[in-house]
């Protein structure tokens, strides 16, 4: 694996294997790397001739100083995992090469998707995400792009962003990976202690009882219901749970409203916030 820390490096080099007509498949992330992203990195690896995984800790899609103090960095694992399995190119900026001084997100026009869930919660999230994304796509330049579902709301931000800025790229959704036990797996897991990592599997089993419950011919009210209940005796808080089209992320009032139905959920574990989802 070779490792560059400058954008001068790394972009003539991926140029030059797209000018012998090779693929390259690009995976951002902020480290604190798990299986999750490794089946990104498996996904791009069987997809394209090289892949290039990215590692920045973005300041500018924090809404809360803190949230990104504590995010874990973890950097050489990272980078062990990475050469286990496979990646070819592994890009590690500072925040000097991305961005110049007191530089903050673009301020982007996203209509309603980024009015709602993680975009009312977060003010300014999905800016910093898009402005970074932007970034990271003109440095590396990919044929594809990969991204995982957990974070649903973000890949459409993402394919929004690319539409706007006409960048030629194809973002490539994949499958949220989950542990055995259910509980999706996230870079803020490494933050549960013992006792929350045997009780998060609960927030999937709320998700998989809600789906069980549309079988059943339960109506959206009832749903949500269900899921705000199921919260009253658990150890975690529920922030939101809404059911919504997959296209405009706009709730639904019914099932029938709409041909790709999600549910996304958020809840927190002391100060950790945990994100799932799952489609009706
Ligand atoms: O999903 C993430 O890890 C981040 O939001 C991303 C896409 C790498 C942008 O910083």
């Amino acid at each position: 694996m070779v490792i560059f820390s400058e954008n001068e490096k790394l972009t003539p080099t991926i140029v030059e294997l797209k000018n012998q007509n090779k693929t390259i498949g690009f995976i951002p992330t902020m480290g604190a790397l798990h299986d999750g992203h490794m089946s990104l990195v498996k996904a791009s690896k069987e997809q394209n001739d090289y892949t290039v995984v990215s590692i920045f800790v973005n300041p500018t899609q924090f809404n809360n100083p803190d949230d990104l103090a504590k995010y874990p960095r973890t950097e050489e694992k990272d980078k062990e995992l990475l050469i286990k399995n496979g990646c070819d190119f592994l890009y590690i900026p500072t925040i000097s090469d991305l961005y110049l001084e007191n530089e903050k997100a673009k301020h982007y026009d996203f209509g309603t998707i980024d009015q709602v869930m993680e975009g009312k919660s977060r003010p300014g999230h999905f800016d910093g995400v898009a402005t970074i994304v932007s970034k990271l796509l003109r440095i590396v330049q990919p044929t594809n792009a990969y991204f995982g579902e957990k974070d649903f709301q973000q890949i459409r931000i993402i394919q929004e962003m690319v539409k706007q800025e006409n960048l030629n790229v194809n973002i490539i959704p994949m499958p949220i990976f989950r542990a055995d036990t259910g509980l999706a797996l996230s870079s803020r897991n490494a933050r549960l202690n013992d006792k929350q990592v045997n009780e998060a599997p609960f927030i999937y089993k709320i998700l998989t009882d809600a789906v069980n419950l549309k079988k059943q011919g339960k109506k959206i009210d009832e749903v949500k219901k269900n899921v705000e209940d199921s919260f009253n005796n658990s150890p975690f808080k529920l922030e939101y749970f809404e059911i919504t089209d997959e296209e405009t992320l706009l709730p639904i009032t019914n099932f029938s409203d709409s041909k790709n139905v999600r549910g996304f959920i958020v809840a927190h574990a002391g100060d950790i916030r945990l994100i799932d989802n799952i489609k009706f």
